[in-house]
């Protein structure tokens, strides 16, 4: 047994900065406007609040009391409150550890776009082929790659108060600061009142159970839920800290950010596409092709190109730390190994699988797992597939098998837990119920069976 005492964050504030800091990340920025814009404005931002505030709030709670209670990452929190049940921890390991090298490849993707905005030749990243060109050469999206994982791993190496703590507390204050700057610009700029309304009113019409399955499935990622990583973060959380206070902050950030980041994109996409935002396209497409035609055409575009990539790039980064994060942490508690040697095992595993990523468009892109190219693969793999299921099974484990009042006792270690009942109940009856829809639903879409 190791009884060198475990690393944990000074206090709430570092505790928040950091969690927020794993949800804030590329869904936020890129995936939770583009779903806004399609689902109907205000109605999608009304249905995802509801979400946040009862599903999301009850699994964030499980998940980061889980890691308190047992002061372990995912596999050995499992094992320790009912040995028969380490597998789930085991299947929410390998969500990070999937998750980790793609993401970083697009981090790499996102560290070139910054370069070429501060170099000043942010027109020629607007032309229609400049995107394609960089992600199919060989060797350029693994150089960046390689320098995104590098940093990461040089933070983490740095240990949960010096390194994951202090860079948090410095990012997440510019972060905020840049989204609010951007989004300011943004809705300034002529013609953008009217994207701005259709972001923000509530088009009941477009209402329908597609609102709520897509709104579900962004909540889920953009909490960073069912991969172990708040169970990690939980663990490294110190007693006298109010876990439901934490949440409710954690979930403000996420959602907040989120919603700049659709102040920032629809309305310049809507003035931009002449009011079809959706149409500009999701994903990569949006963030890397339509954004640097607009910077392009935009009153100082370049410098506003030079400060969304370095949000971006910040968002990014403190994602990736908590992935990385997660994985050494389960390396350390599971072999008894110390957080160097762990890191560079992560390390090299992830240079590994990111360069199949990258390989993916460029030398190997013939090459397609279900008719889907390595990181499409890893990313429906992980997103769509395994990390519902982790979901559904934290939601059993802690509703039938160790029981909802386990995790209350932990939240009451600091004072009354005033959404008990919600949570009881979210967590019991209603999560495990919306959690195998999301998973139907996804499966189903991405074998072109049903369109949401
Ligand atoms: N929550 C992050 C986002 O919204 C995504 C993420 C996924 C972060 C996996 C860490 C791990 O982009």
């Amino acid at each position: 047994m190791e009884n060198k005492k475990r690393d944990s964050f000074t206090g709430k504030l570092g505790f928040v900065l950091a969690a927020a800091g794993s949800a804030v990340g590329l869904g936020n920025i890129w995936r939770f406007p583009y779903l806004a814009a399609k689902y109907g404005g205000g109605i999608f931002l009304l249905v995802y609040l509801c979400l946040i505030v009862s599903f999301g709030f009850a699994l964030m709670i499980g998940e980061i009391a889980l890691g308190r209670k047992t002061g372990l990452s995912a596999i050995g929190a499992f094992k320790k409150l009912n040995s028969k049940y380490a597998f789930i921890g085991y299947l929410a390991a390998i969500v990070p550890a999937i998750i980790l090298p793609y993401y970083s490849v697009i981090g790499g993707w996102v560290l070139k776009y910054l370069s070429v905005f501060v170099s000043g030749f942010g027109s020629a990243a607007a032309s229609d082929a400049f995107f394609g060109g960089f992600i199919t050469s060989a060797m350029e999206p693994v150089n960046w790659f390689f320098i995104f994982i590098t940093v990461t791993a040089v933070i983490v190496v740095f240990g949960v108060q010096k390194g994951i703590e202090s860079v948090s507390k410095v990012m997440m204050p510019v972060l905020v600061g840049l989204s609010i700057v951007i989004a300011g610009y943004s809705v300034c700029m002529p013609g953008a009142l009217e994207g701005v309304l259709y972001y923000i009113l509530p088009d009941f019409s477009k209402f329908s159970i597609s609102t709520v399955l897509g709104a579900m499935g962004q909540m889920f990622y953009s909490m960073s839920l069912a991969m172990g990583i708040m169970i990690t973060y939980g663990s490294y959380m110190k007693k006298d800290v109010s876990i439901e206070s934490s949440v409710k902050q954690i979930e403000w950030f996420d959602t907040g950010v989120a919603f700049l980041a659709g102040l920032m994109i629809v309305p310049a996409t809507y003035a931009f596409s002449g009011g079809d935002p959706a149409a500009l396209g999701k994903g990569p497409s949006l963030m890397f092709v339509a954004l640097p035609k607009i910077f392009d055409t935009m009153w100082m575009g370049h410098i506003i190109g030079v400060a969304f990539f370095v949000l971006v790039l910040l968002a990014a980064l403190t994602s990736s730390i908590s992935l990385m994060e997660t994985v050494v942490s389960i390396l350390c508690d599971k072999m008894k190994i110390n957080r160097i040697l762990s890191c560079v095992i992560v390390y090299l595993f992830s240079l590994g699988f990111g360069l199949v990523s990258c390989f993916g468009y460029s030398i190997w892109a013939d090459i397609t797992v279900i008719g889907m190219q390595f990181l499409d693969f890893f990313d429906f793999a992980s997103n769509s597939v395994i990390m519902p299921v982790v979901a559904l099974l934290t939601c059993i484990f802690i509703g039938y098998v160790i029981k909802p009042k386990a995790v209350v006792e932990e939240i009451e270690l600091t004072g009354k837990f005033k959404r008990e009942k919600l949570f009881t109940v979210m967590i019991k009856y209603v999560a495990p119920v919306l959690v195998v829809l999301i998973l139907l639903t996804s499966v189903l879409e991405a074998f072109g069976v049903f369109r949401i």
